[in-house]
């Protein structure tokens, strides 16, 4: 059992790891601006953890604080002695970060800069770290292999690619940092409960949000971008993974850094499948037993066709996969979906 500091932690990824980390014994420290979130999120995955009230406080802290402020940081440092980080806070937005790039710089590379010299003045050097398949760009083969060049094509590639150089920077520096970038693919669906899920602001600029927001009749049609890629039916294909697997892999990840000799990790997390846009829609449209009508539209500039992950190396060296197929991403992402149609603004359902 391990004290953690969650940065980020309310968001879509950091809940579900959060339950995974809690239902595993560890006691966790939340910093999370809610830029991006709901204290809600966090208020639900307490109840489904059962924290008893008395144990609450000692098991999940939630300091409400920015990554890039040392005195937010020195406060979740001093909040109890932290064994292990796992630095989910960030922006993610592509379009978002070619309109602002500064703000991605900002929040992704300098706020991950700051905490890692707060980890450093702490004495804590263990670090799992969200990366991203986007950092691939167009990739030159598939399944992609973590040995595939770092070739971004957006600002938001680029801090995550920048933040990984820093990292691996930082641990030739030094002895003793433990580290692991995560590269997730898509990640998509939610707790089985119904009860935590992605909670996208406005119009969502993701595949699978849309089509559920489609289904739920927040949203009218579905646009497919681009029926003529070089793929079987003609729609991107991706490599999308259940939030449930993805939060299971970062607990593989600490188990793996905490066990091994220090060493630094980069690993593609994804399942190795991949899904064409229009298998997701008949997916989800079976899941849900609604119609999600959509037209075929220009291609998205800036897409790839195909995108897919080669999981070896993360089985080899977390002895994680990914359990959970697409039939399961659509049956829980539609349970949250039809449970909280507005998201966490929605009242919350029972139990
Ligand atoms: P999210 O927006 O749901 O979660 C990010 C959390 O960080 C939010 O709770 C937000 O309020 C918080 N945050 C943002 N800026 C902060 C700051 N300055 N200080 C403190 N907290 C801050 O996103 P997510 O989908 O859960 O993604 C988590 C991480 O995984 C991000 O770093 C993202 O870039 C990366 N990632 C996500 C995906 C994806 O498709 N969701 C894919 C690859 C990588
Ligand atoms: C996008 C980001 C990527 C990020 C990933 C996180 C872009 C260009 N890329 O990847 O950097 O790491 O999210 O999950 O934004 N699609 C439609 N209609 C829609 C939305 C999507 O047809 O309304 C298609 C896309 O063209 C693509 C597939 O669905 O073929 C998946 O798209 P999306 O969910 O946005 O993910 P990525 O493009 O893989």
């Amino acid at each position: 059992m391990a004290t953690l500091l969650i940065t980020g932690g309310a968001g879509f990824i950091g809940s579900h790891t959060c339950l995974v980390l809690l239902e595993a014994g560890h006691n966790l420290v939340v910093l999370d601006n809610f830029s991006n979130s709901s204290p809600e999120a966090l208020r639900r995955v307490a109840s489904l953890a059962e924290l008893p009230p008395a144990t609450q406080q000692q098991r999940l802290r939630v300091i409400q604080g920015d990554i890039r402020q040392p005195a937010d940081l020195q406060q979740a440092f001093t909040a109890a002695s932290i064994d292990a980080v796992i630095h989910f806070a960030g922006l993610k937005a592509v379009g978002e970060s070619v309109q602002h790039p500064l703000r991605y710089w900002d929040v992704n590379v300098a706020g991950s800069r700051q905490l890692l010299a707060a980890m450093q003045v702490a004495g804590c050097r263990t670090l799992v770290f969200s990366s991203s398949a986007t950092l691939y760009g167009y990739p030159d083969q598939v399944p992609i292999p973590e040995t595939a060049p770092v070739q971004p094509i957006n600002p938001y590639g680029h801090s995550k690619a920048a933040v990984e150089r820093l990292l691996a920077d930082l641990a030739a520096s030094e002895p003793g940092w433990r580290i692991a970038s995560l590269r997730y693919f898509n990640p998509v669906g939610a707790h089985p409960s119904g009860r935590i899920g992605e909670d996208p602001n406005g119009i969502p600029n993701n595949l699978f949000p849309f089509i559920t927001q489609v289904a739920v009749g927040r949203r009218q049609q579905l646009q497919v971008f681009g029926s003529d890629w070089p793929t079987s039916d003609g729609t991107g294909v991706r490599d999308y993974i259940h939030v449930m697997d993805l939060a299971e892999g970062h607990a593989a990840a600490l188990t793996t850094l905490l066990g091994e000799p220090p060493q630094l990790l980069t690993l593609n997390l994804g399942s190795g499948q991949g899904h064409s846009v229009l298998e997701v829609v008949r997916a989800l449209e079976s899941a849900s037993g609604r119609r999600v009508p959509y037209a075929l539209v220009e291609r998205r500039p800036g897409d790839a066709a195909t995108t897919v992950a080669d999981p070896t190396q993360a089985s080899a060296r977390l002895g994680w996969r990914t359990r959970r197929g697409l039939p399961e991403i659509c049956r829980d992402g539609w349970a949250w979906q039809q449970a909280n149609p507005e998201g966490y603004a929605s009242a919350p359902p029972a139990g």
